[in-house]
């Protein structure tokens, strides 16, 4: 299993507009093949990071979604007067060495 999150840093004024955009990507990521979980993580924290955070069943599986029309179409510019939703990110991958889940689990 591979983990990835992006971390964004997003100014507080911009959070909630930010949040909205990422409403639908729970049901895009879906679809998307090997992609085992996805949360949009919102720090607690006033000026604490958005984070993206992924799940997949491999590396290879991951680096097919950067390769995909999916992955494009998420991250094209909405249009030329959109300012960057976020003006810095940061990636972060992780191998998963251990993992539980509750059977429970919504
Ligand atoms: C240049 C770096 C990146 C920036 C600034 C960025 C920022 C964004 C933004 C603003 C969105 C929302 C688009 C919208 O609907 O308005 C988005 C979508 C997304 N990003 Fe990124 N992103 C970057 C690269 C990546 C990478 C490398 C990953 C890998 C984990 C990732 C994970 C995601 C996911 C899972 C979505 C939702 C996709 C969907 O709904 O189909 N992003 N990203």
């Amino acid at each position: 299993m591979y983990v990835v999150m992006n971390e964004l840093h997003v100014p507080s004024e911009r959070k909630a507009m930010l949040t909205e955009r990422f409403g639908k990507s729970a049901e895009n990521m879906k679809n998307v093949p090997g992609c085992l979980e996805f949360l949009f993580l919102d720090n607690e924290k006033e000026d604490g990071k958005q984070v993206v955070f992924t799940k997949w069943e491999s590396k290879n599986d991951y680096e097919n979604w950067l390769e995909s029309d999916a992955f494009k179409r998420a991250h094209q510019q909405k249009g030329s007067s959109d300012k960057p939703a976020a003006p810095s990110n940061e990636l972060q991958a992780y191998t998963v060495a251990h993992s539980s889940r509750s059977e429970n689990e919504s």
